[in-house]
């Protein structure tokens, strides 16, 4: 039903199964034909492009993503290339001659972990990191946790990468949080954006939420973006000509002037071909009413079809019973399985991967993705077949 929506990925990818998905999503058609938008504003308007860009095409965006998660204020909303130049950002608004501690988790996702394992080098930098595991008591652990120090930097993913075991309730996990703790929290949603239905409207003042195109809004790579609390008063070190639009810069200031708005978070010139992919994506969705909410139910459904399919087959490692988070309703969009050593899960992989399914693996993980692309009619599992 929503396959006409990516006929050129779908064509160019005949007799595939894309289960990676939650990796690299496919991108619905309209996405090119914005690809050639950019190339023709970019003729037509050659400097004048980034007086456009900015009038039309960021509020624009800025307004359907606000819409999507519920945000009050979509001038709070900032782009960027990738998370890692926004984590970057939020990271150099801390005064490093100091100490600094953080919280965060062991499964988060490399742009933020590999990052502040080379920060934590640092003598002054104290990182506490939580395990998700035993995913029932994480939410109370971590939030114990953030209680009993007064860490500057909170970081937590809202569907983690490594499992897809979902926050429940984002807003009162975060409300949880801010009453602990006057730390700076930080929620990655790139696996919940556009996955599951989102409402940040309660918690838009106190927390800082990054996400980004490439995956469930399938507009690709090269635009991510950050929510920025109203208010904020942060002064990235990492800061660059972007980030002083919608100051009254009288143009000799002593001190260096950052922008009102989520712009003051924002770096340099980029690459806006993405943002109109987003852009595109999103009003589609927007005109065809497909909601976050339809999504999400689509998907559910897609996963259970797939699983018992799946379990029809008996396969002795990859089976329900070795889906690492079982609760699929605290859950993303896709299924991360436990089944054998890093070695045996290669070999699984390399063998769907011969017969047409794409996966990922890392260790001794499977992932799974599901998308609105797929058709659960469509699913061939023949090739576990004892
Ligand atoms: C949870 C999460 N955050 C962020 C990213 C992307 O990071 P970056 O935009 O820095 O490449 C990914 C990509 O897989 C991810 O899984």
């Amino acid at each position: 039903m929503y396959q006409q929506f990516y006929q050129r990925f779908l064509t160019a990818n005949k007799g595939k199964q894309h289960f990676a998905c939650h990796s690299h999503h496919y991108w619905p058609d309209v996405s090119r034909d914005a690809m050639l938008e950019y190339w023709d504003d970019s003729a037509r308007l050659v400097d004048d492009k980034w007086r456009y860009i900015f009038a039309e095409k960021v509020p624009q965006t800025q307004q359907l993503i606000a819409d999507i998660l519920h945000l009050p204020q979509p001038e709070q909303i900032v782009f960027a290339p990738n998370t890692h130049e926004l984590v970057m950002r939020l990271l150099s608004c801390f005064d490093l001659r100091q100490p600094l501690k953080i919280l965060t988790t062991d499964s988060e996702f490399h742009s933020f972990s590999r990052q502040v394992k080379r920060l934590a080098e640092y003598d002054n930098v104290q990182l506490d990191i939580i395990p998700t595991e035993p995913f029932a008591s994480f939410e109370q652990r971590f939030s114990q946790a953030a209680s009993q120090q007064q860490y500057q930097l909170i970081f937590c993913s809202q569907v983690f990468f490594n499992s897809g075991f979902a926050i429940s309730d984002l807003t009162a996990f975060v409300s949880r949080l801010s009453a602990v703790s006057e730390a700076m929290i930080v929620i990655d949603g790139y696996h919940g954006f556009m996955a599951l239905p989102t409402d940040l409207s309660a918690i838009a003042e106190r927390v800082f939420y990054l996400a980004g195109s490439y995956k469930y809004a399938g507009g690709g790579e090269g635009c991510c973006f950050m929510a920025v609390p109203l208010g904020s008063l942060e002064r990235p070190l990492y800061t660059g000509w972007f980030a002083e639009f919608g100051t009254l810069a009288a143009e000799k200031s002593a001190t260096v002037l950052y922008s009102e708005d989520g712009y003051r978070f924002a770096g340099a010139t980029m690459d806006f071909s993405a943002l109109y992919r987003l852009n595109a994506v999103l009003r589609l969705f927007k005109q065809q009413g497909i909601s976050v909410g339809r999504i999400h139910q689509y998907v559910q459904q897609l996963q259970q079809v797939f699983l018992h399919k799946l379990d029809a087959l008996q396969h002795p490692r990859l089976n329900s019973a070795s889906l690492l988070a079982q609760d699929l309703n605290q859950h993303g969009h896709f299924l991360t399985f436990r089944c054998g050593t890093p070695a045996e899960v290669a070999e699984l992989a390399a063998q769907l991967k011969r017969a047409g399914i794409e996966t990922d693996y890392r260790g001794d993980r499977l992932r799974f993705g599901f998308a609105l692309y797929h058709n659960s009619a469509d699913y061939d599992l023949s090739c576990l077949a004892g």
